[in-house]
């Protein structure tokens, strides 16, 4: 946890009540442990669709469809989701989540591992996004970084959550478990990266497990 639990009760107690369908979900969600965007993140996502209107959105995990569907309640009438998953147990969620929600017919769901689906949509040119979300196996952020920079347009919006891990990336990569450093040492490589590219503007949000919001200059 980055910011106080008082703090966050407060914040979250402020806002509004989900849609049945996404309360429900978010419900499943956390009695089954399967990570989605906190509450604070989902006002920031909610806050930004209505701010930058996208037409065209792409969400790199989709776990079990909650962030998309989420999303989908919030933005315009004319935009669409394309969403990426790669795990199987994952993706049998997804499927009937996305396909029996409301605005089904906005979403796609790719199945298969993001680095190689990223790829192929930066080469076909098919078209940019203006809103890219980014919450995926955090290691491999910085191996995504290059495509979703050719797939994000002039003015667009990259989203990336967990960029702050729960703090400990403030931290000495030597203060965390072993297993958890490889992690530790990419994602801080991945947020120097975004903060220093001369092309990118970043601001890094200490909110949910903390966000960066990045747009190219
Ligand atoms: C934190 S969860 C996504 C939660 C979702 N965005 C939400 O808030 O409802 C991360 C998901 O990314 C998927 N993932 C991780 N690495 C991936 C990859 N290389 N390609 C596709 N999916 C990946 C995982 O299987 C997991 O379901």
């Amino acid at each position: 946890m980055i910011v106080n639990n008082n703090i966050i009760e407060y914040i979250n107690s402020l806002e509004g009540e989900l849609p049945t369908h996404l309360k429900e979900l978010e419900e499943i969600a956390l009695r089954d442990n399967v990570p989605i965007i906190k509450k604070e993140t989902q006002s920031l996502i909610r806050f930004l669709l209505t701010l930058i209107r996208p037409k065209r959105i792409l969400e790199i995990g989709a776990a079990i469809g909650f962030s998309a569907i989420y999303m989908s309640e919030y933005m315009p009438e004319d935009c669409t989701i394309t969403t990426i998953e790669k795990v199987e147990m994952r993706l049998e969620k997804a499927r009937v989540n996305l396909s029996s929600c409301p605005k089904s017919d906005k979403i796609s769901l790719l199945e298969g591992d993001a680095l190689i689906i990223l790829e192929e949509l930066a080469g076909k040119e098919e078209g940019l996004y203006d809103f890219i979300f980014l919450d995926a196996a955090k290691a491999q952020y910085i191996n995504f970084l290059p495509h979703i920079l050719k797939l994000l347009s002039p003015r667009g919006i990259l989203i990336t959550d967990n960029v702050l891990q729960d703090g400990t990336i403030a931290g000495s990569r030597y203060a965390i478990r072993r297993r958890d450093r490889t992690i530790h040492t990419r994602m801080r490589e991945y947020l120097y990266t975004i903060t220093h590219m001369e092309e990118l503007e970043t601001v890094v949000i200490p909110i949910g497990d903390g966000v960066t919001l990045t747009t190219k200059r």
